[in-house]
């Protein structure tokens, strides 16, 4: 086989910017080529962990006896807190709240105690069965409804946001209402479960193959676990079979047993728990319990806001803080209150302790703005699509959010307008109403939804990139960044950014993993800002190499700067031109540096959190859905029949990839509001630990029409990469429409009169019983 020639007539790259460029790998994985780390080869004598789990939700272990554990077969050893080196922590906010192993208390049922070392995985699931450990229950909290901000147990410091006097515009208001809505979490279900494979080295190194989007924190955790520096700890990841968020933090509890027991053993040690344990003991989304109260005019007009986000958080802080505090942030989604007044709620329960999910506490926040919505609009009896409109942002003025970020980009007239006329919302709202006035078991309803999402990281030191990149010298790139890839293509982009720099094509650009010795003290792939942040990182690292290429051949050739053009796969000098990877070569000779460490930190934001107020975000990202649903009234069961979507990204540096983000991302949303159902017993044992009894949405789910749009007119006024706009959480919020049609669908049954305070998920169970309480108050 001979190498690839890149065409040097071209007059334009394979992949650069703005170009479809599929993921880059797309064909291995669905041909099962994408080798994950469980298809990674073995270390000989790798040996093969499992978790002991707590079995109450609160109580102290009075008698721990592991001797059946440690002689059944197979087993070489069972690690406790004990055999933790370091500090039994890995709590990722440095609140030390977080064991590696339980240690005296157990906070939650399902919490790890033990882990088992076995020769093969099933031997050490076996073995974790004969623990016999005896615990004097304690007290526990599992939901928080009727806990109090006040009074009881945060595991944070709570945020309060205020501009205005709230309670004295509701007070002055023509109209009040109070009321509260609830919304359940969500379980990451991504492909790929957790998992850790941990390979001891010399003089006391470990290096490990972890699934995670944190590669950094991995490494801090488990040099913190281990009682060693960060050096001597090397965290290496390819891909993940999806992430979002479940491998900001939770991978870090596997990487560091996996380390320990690999470092004691002299072994390399593996730990993938089966789903049901990673179901039990891994975070998932927050779910929340919305207080609020409005005073508003019989116009529609919002004049004041009271919100309260309670929040489950579970037994540790975790990320609970910054999601709370992304919640609060949300609570505006894209409307302005004249007057508000938003307090978080990050309670302490018994339950495992909740985490990232895709929009970090926005989505959460954004059911409180679209619940008072709703409530106005009944109680005007007007179109929710009508009082939306009223209270959106202004663009020159009611522009200012709750925490005092000046909205300068707002674009969501225009995307309702352009959604509006292309799903012909009027025409179908009339034939909805004729429809239900004609069929008794079926009702249809529909509901135009609008996203406004922040970017950034609103812990601003967060917001910075490094990048690694070197050119062969036969012209080819090796490209590493600080970013994971987990599905959403953000290697592809960053390779396309770089491909765009350079003027080569992008099978020029070699993807490599991410590892902590390339590009150090990264930031997790999280807050949608990964290409933002690491293609502008690697496009300054490119830059360097450029402007190093552009010096050595204006004085070589004896040209002016500006004579030296980068084409496509080759480069003019003066008249003539030469192939890019002949460029490369002579540089090499004259001893031009060949590689640079790109580096970018996201200008303009700054956040006070004391007060209340700041930019913490660089931009917005908007977009709005349109969906319509049909509900069997007798048994609750209802079908999408069609969703439009107007979502913008900018200008696209990759439209198809943009376009599976928020296809994905909105069916993803419509899961979390509709099937997706976390229910604990009385005895605080989460039941939903599994694909039988958790539902997510199956490709029959997919609503029968989906039309998905980008804005391709929309430009990023901000300096962003080629003028891009994030893309992976914002249309997750999309699948709110899903969720207020059906509130539409239900409220047909009393006329549209009574608001039917659905609440979410809205399951067809949750669905029926408010079509009743509707039709026992019509
Ligand atoms: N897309 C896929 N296929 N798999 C994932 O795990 N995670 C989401 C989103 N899209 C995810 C995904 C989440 S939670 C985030 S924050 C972003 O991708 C992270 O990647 P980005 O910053 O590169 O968009
Ligand atoms: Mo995404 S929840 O920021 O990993």
């Amino acid at each position: 086989m001979t190498a690839h020639q890149p065409s040097v007539k071209a007059t334009k790259i394979a992949g650069g910017v703005h170009t479809d460029q599929r993921h880059d790998s797309a064909h291995k994985h669905v041909t099962g080529e994408a080798i994950y780390i469980d298809d990674m080869p073995e270390p000989r004598g790798t040996l093969h962990g499992c978790l002991g789990l707590s079995t109450v939700a609160h109580g102290k272990m009075v008698k721990i006896d592991l001797a059946a554990v440690r002689t059944a077969p197979g087993v070489v050893d069972v690690l406790t807190a004990k055999d933790v080196p370091g500090v039994n922590d890995i709590s990722p906010t440095g609140r030390h709240d977080e064991p590696v192993l339980a240690e005296g208390v157990v906070q939650f049922y399902g919490q790890p105690i033990f882990c088992v070392i076995a020769q093969t995985r099933e031997q050490a699931r076996r073995a974790c069965k004969l623990a016999k450990i005896e615990y004097e229950e304690l007290p526990f909290v599992v939901d928080i409804g009727g806990l109090d901000v006040e009074k009881d147990k945060l595991v944070t410091p709570n945020l309060t946001l205020t501009r205005g006097d709230a309670a004295e515009a509701i007070r002055k208001a023509p109209r009040r209402l109070k009321g509260q809505v609830r919304n359940g979490g969500q379980d990451h279900f991504y492909l790929e479960g957790q998992i850790s494979m941990a390979v001891p080295g010399e003089d006391g190194d470990v290096t490990i193959y972890c699934s995670t989007q944190h590669p950094s924190e991995v490494q801090h955790m488990v040099g913190h676990a281990l009682g060693v520096p960060s050096h001597a700890v090397t965290i290496e990841i390819r891909r993940m079979g999806g992430g979002f968020g479940g491998k900001e933090t939770q991978g870090n509890q596997f990487a560091a047993l996996a380390a320990i027991a690999a470092k004691k053993l002299g072994r390399a040690v593996k730990i993938r728990p089966d789903r049901d344990d990673d179901m039990t003991a891994t975070g998932k989304r927050h779910d929340f319990l919305i207080d609020y109260e409005i005073g508003f005019d019989d116009e529609g007009n919002i004049l004041g806001v009271e919100f309260t986000y309670g929040a489950r958080c579970g037994f540790s802080s975790d990320l609970s803080g910054p999601v709370t505090d992304r919640a609060l942030f949300h609570c505006d989604n894209a409307y302005f209150y004249p007057a508000v007044k938003a307090v978080s709620a990050p309670f302490y329960t018994n339950t495992v302790s909740n985490t990232a999910f895709r929009g970090f506490g926005g989505p959460q926040g954004m059911i409180g703005a679209e619940r008072i919505i709703d409530e106005v609009a009944f109680a005007t009896g007007k179109d929710p699509l009508e009082i939306r409109r009223k209270n959106f942002y202004g663009t020159t003025d009611r522009n200012v959010t709750p925490y005092h970020q000046t909205v300068e980009d707002n674009i969501i007239h225009r995307i309702f307008d352009e959604l509006e006329q292309s799903a012909d919302y009027d025409g179908r709202r009339r034939e909805i109403r004729a429809f239900n006035n004609n069929s008794r078991f079926i009702k249809r309803g529909l509901a135009i939804t609008p996203v406004k999402f922040g970017i950034s990281f609103t812990a601003t030191h967060y917001n910075q990139a490094g990048a690694l990149v070197h050119v062969y010298t036969d012209g080819s790139v090796h490209l590493n960044h600080g970013g994971t890839e987990m599905g959403q293509g953000l290697n592809t982009k960053v390779a396309q950014v770089v491909a765009e720099e350079f003027q080569i094509d992008i099978d020029q650009v070699k993807i490599t993993a991410t590892t902590t010795g390339k590009v150090p003290n990264t930031s997790a792939t999280a807050a949608s800002s990964g290409a933002d942040l690491n293609g502008m990182a690697a496009q300054d690292g490119a830059r360097q190499i450029k402007a190093r290429l552009i010096d050595f051949a204006a004085e070589k050739w004896n040209v002016e700067k500006d004579q030296v053009v980068f084409l496509p796969n080759r480069v003019r000098i003066g008249n003539q031109e030469i192939p890019f990877g002949e460029l490369i070569k002579l540089a090499y000779f004259a001893r031009i540096q060949l590689s640079a460490a790109g580096f970018y930190k996201t200008p303009k934001i700054h956040w006070d959190r004391a007060k209340g107020q700041g930019r913490p975000f660089y931009y917005y990202a908007y977009g709005a859905a349109c969906a319509e649903v049909s509900v069997d009234v007798l048994t609750g069961e209802y079908m999408v029949e069609r969703v439009d979507i107007l979502h913008e990204t900018g200008r696209s540096l990759n439209k198809a990839l943009d376009l599976g983000q928020i296809e994905g991302a909105f069916i993803q949303g419509m899961g979390w509001l509709t099937t997706e159902e976390l229910w604990w017993d009385a005895k605080g044992r989460l039941r939903t630990f599994a694909p039988s009894t958790y539902k997510i949405p199956l490709a029959s789910d997919r609503p029968k029409i989906f039309n998905v749009t980008l804005a391709d007119w929309s430009e990023n006024r901000e300096n962003t990469v080629y003028k891009s706009k994030a893309v992976g959480e914002p249309p997750f919020m999309l699948g709110m429409a899903v969720y207020h049609a059906l509130t539409d669908a239900v409220a047909s049954v009393a006329d549209h009169k009574l608001h039917p305070q659905l609440d979410a998920p809205a399951t067809p169970e949750r669905v029926l019983m408010a079509i009743e309480r509707l039709k026992a108050a019509r």
